[in-house]
């Protein structure tokens, strides 16, 4: 929760701030009267991860638990944590594969990503539990809105992460039903063929060491609690290699038909959200298919490109830092190739020139505080040493889009602290120049309620999602 607090001299801001600390015990955006601009105080202890898991409070059983993979609360193994170097290393692999993709406007993940040792592509960094089949049988699968086909680990299988007991077993679900390569679910399948068994198989490679193979089948799919989707088309994946983040499998929430989104529409409504949880908060986020009942939720125009069809592209307008409005032209942001909005993608990208004036206006203003400099972490090139400090003075960030919805980002939104030594600007240019696609990272949704209704063709964020 961040409060926007506007100063009418009736107290001090340090007076002000201590009322809202009190009264709020969040963030909180503070009008200086000196520096101008909006600020925000972050208590050095939050912003770093905790070791502890506080049992997450029960929601709303129609919202599915989304767990960040590293979170102390994550259901994965300790060794499927990577660190956060390794996070951002992987972001770098994620972001390139799907620039490609839409460079060469390729509807599935086959491109070329280039390999280097230690490297692997982050097929998202959250993960839901779905169950399979009658007897339902449970799953921990990534989250992702970049790619369309949902697939799990499925026995017999050539490389996969995990036991043999813990993978999906067609044959044991009461429910499975083949699709055979004639029929017209498999001609909905980008890279399909034909098995000896006739069985449609198919193929997405998300970069040269990541890929899934196996064959298409249909099963019903437990969402939350009892609620069924049944016929679902999914791969049983019996060739599974690259990392995968050592997940169960993936949902996919794109755009094309294929992908859950589309095929829950006809049950749940074309309308889905989703609340990402921080990685410093112990609560879990939710995916919820259907309309939400939340109010207040700012809409933007879901804007679509038929040579990437997956992809969910937004109109960003102008980002504020300490209420201040970047001095770049909206074209930056709105002309080819666009902004997409992603899930599993850690770091928001942004074109370098409006990268360039975001980081050289929050440096200003950080400026005022002379906190010390460090050098980069990773992608991240605006960094500081946080060594002794307890408390951190920041400027506000805004990501304003068309339409009027905003992104009053929270203060895990605008700092990435990979230790309680360091904080940086959670913030990175495209890296490959003009040509390629912005992306609004989960780093930046954390927290709020992102819904995406897809009937009218509009994205919404509200604030204070999780909670
Ligand atoms: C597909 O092939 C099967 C068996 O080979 C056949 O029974 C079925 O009629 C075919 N379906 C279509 C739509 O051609
Ligand atoms: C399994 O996947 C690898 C690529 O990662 C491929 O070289 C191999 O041929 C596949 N095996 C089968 C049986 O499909
Ligand atoms: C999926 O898309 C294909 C081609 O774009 C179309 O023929 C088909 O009717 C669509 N299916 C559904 C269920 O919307
Ligand atoms: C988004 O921006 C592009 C480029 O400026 C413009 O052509 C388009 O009309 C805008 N779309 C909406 C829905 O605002
Ligand atoms: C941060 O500053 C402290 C001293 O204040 C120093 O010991 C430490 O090495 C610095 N850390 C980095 C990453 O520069
Ligand atoms: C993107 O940012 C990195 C790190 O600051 C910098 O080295 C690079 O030159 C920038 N790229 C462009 C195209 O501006």
């Amino acid at each position: 929760m961040a409060q926007t607090v506007s100063n009418h001299g009736r107290f001090p801001p340090h007076i002000l701030l201590l009322l809202c600390a009190l009264l709020f015990h969040s963030s909180l955006a503070i009008v200086d009267g000196n520096t101008g601009g909006t600020w925000l105080v972050a208590d050095v202890q939050s912003l770093y991860q905790k070791p502890v898991c506080s049992p997450p409070k029960e929601i709303n059983s129609k919202r599915l638990p989304i767990t960040h993979r590293s979170s102390p609360c994550s259901p994965l193994s300790a060794d499927s944590k990577p660190s956060h170097a390794q996070i951002l290393k992987n972001d770098q692999v994620r972001v390139s594969s799907i620039q490609s993709r839409i460079r060469d406007g390729k509807r599935s993940f086959s491109v070329i990503v280039p390999a280097k040792p230690g490297l692997s592509l982050d097929i998202g960094n959250y993960v839901v539990k779905i169950g399979m089949g009658i007897p339902r049988k449970d799953f921990y699968v990534a989250v992702d809105t970049g790619s369309d086909l949902s697939w799990i680990n499925c026995y017999p299988c050539l490389s996969c992460h995990g036991k043999p007991t813990t993978l999906y077993n067609p044959t044991r679900s009461r429910t499975h039903t083949d699709i055979l390569c004639n029929s017209t679910d498999c001609m909905r399948i980008d890279q399909h063929s034909c098995s000896a068994y006739k069985r449609c198989n198919y193929k997405v490679i998300y970069g040269d060491m990541s890929q899934t193979n196996g064959y298409i089948v249909r099963d019903t799919l437990f969402l939350s609690g009892f609620d069924t989707l049944p016929n679902f088309i999914f791969g049983c994946g019996n060739n599974n290699t690259g990392l995968f983040g050592k997940v169960d499998g993936l949902i996919g929430l794109g755009r094309d038909n294929i992908s859950l989104a589309s095929q829950a529409s006809s049950k749940y409504g074309a309308i889905f959200s989703y609340c990402l949880p921080s990685v410093t908060s112990t609560n879990d986020g939710y995916l919820l298919f259907g309309k939400s009942t939340l109010s207040n939720t700012k809409f933007t125009p879901m804007i679509k490109k038929p040579s990437s069809p997956s992809f969910y592209y937004l109109n960003l307008t102008t980002i504020l830092v300490g209420s201040y409005p970047l001095d770049v032209s909206s074209t930056v942001f709105t002309r080819d190739p666009g902004i997409v909005i992603d899930s599993g993608t850690v770091i928001t990208r942004l074109p370098p020139v409006a990268y360039d004036k975001l980081k050289t206006l929050f440096q200003q203003l950080m400026d005022y505080q002379n906190y010390k400099k460090s050098p980069p972490f990773e992608i991240l090139d605006t960094c500081y040493n946080i060594t002794g400090l307890d408390k951190v003075r920041l400027p506000t960030v805004s990501l304003v889009f068309s339409g009027g919805a905003v992104l009053d980002l929270d203060i895990p939104g605008i700092l990435y602290t990979p230790d309680p030594t360091l904080t940086c600007l959670a913030f990175a240019n495209t890296s490959g120049g003009a040509y390629d696609v912005g992306i609004i990272g989960n780093t930046q949704q954390q927290t709020f309620d992102v819904s995406y209704d897809i009937a009218n063709q509009m994205i919404g964020f509200r604030q204070g999602g999780c909670s």
